[in-house]
C-alpha cells in the first residue's frame, strides 16, 4: 500500500490551521505520519534540551533511548550536522543505536527555526531501504510546520 504524501502533508498542514501548543503540535504530526504510512513503525519526536535529545510523544515501541547526547546515534549526528540523515540498513552504520531488533532503515530530520536546531522527527522501518525523496520531502515539510509550533 502507498500513501498519498500530498493527503498527509495536508493533514499536517491543517493540523496547524488553528493555535495548537507545542505539545499537541508534536503528537499530532506522530499521530498523523504513524497512522497514514505504512512503512513507518516507530514515530518519535525527539526535542533538543541542552545538549541532549530528550524523547518526546512518540507511536511504536517503547525505545531505551530517551534522551541522547548530541554526539551519539544517527539522531544526534543530523542534530549535529542539521541535516537529514537516511539510513538504508541500519545494522551497516556504525552510529545507529538500536531500539528495536526488527528495525532495518531510519530516517531522521532535524526541526530548525532560523538555522537553530530545536529537535527532530525520527522513523525507523521494519523494511530496509524504506525511505526516499518523498518521505524526505514529506518529513522537512513536516519539520518546518512544527517548528513554527514547537
Ligand atoms: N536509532 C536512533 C535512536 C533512537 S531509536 O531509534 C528510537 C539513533 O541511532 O540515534
Amino acid at each position: 500500500m502507498t500513501s498519498d504524501y500530498g493527503l498527509v502533508e495536508r493533514e499536517i498542514r491543517d493540523a496547524f490551521a488553528a493555535p495548537i501548543s507545542a505539545t499537541d503540535a508534536m503528537r499530532r504530526v506522530v499521530e498523523i505520519l504513524k497512522a497514514r504510512v505504512p512503512a513507518y513503525t516507530w514515530v518519535g519526536i525527539y526535542q533538543l534540551i541542552g545538549d541532549e535529545l530528550v524523547l518526546g510523544p512518540f507511536l511504536g515501541a517503547p525505545s531505551p533511548h530517551t534522551r541522547i547526547p548530541l554526539g551519539r546515534g544517527i539522531c544526534g549526528a543530523a542534530a549535529t550536522e542539521r541535516s537529514t540523515i537516511i539510513v538504508d540498513n541500519v545494522h551497516s552504520d556504525p552510529r545507529y543505536l538500536a531500539c528495536s531488533i526488527e528495525t532495518q532503515s531510519e530516517i531522521v530530520v532535524p526541526v530548525m527555526r532560523n538555522g537553530t536546531v530545536l529537535g527532530e522527527i525520527d522513523i525507523d522501518s521494519d523494511t530496509p531501504a524504506a525511505f526516499g525523496p518523498r518521505d524526505k520531502q514529506l518529513l522537512e515539510a513536516a519539520a518546518a510546520l512544527l517548528a513554527v509550533n514547537m
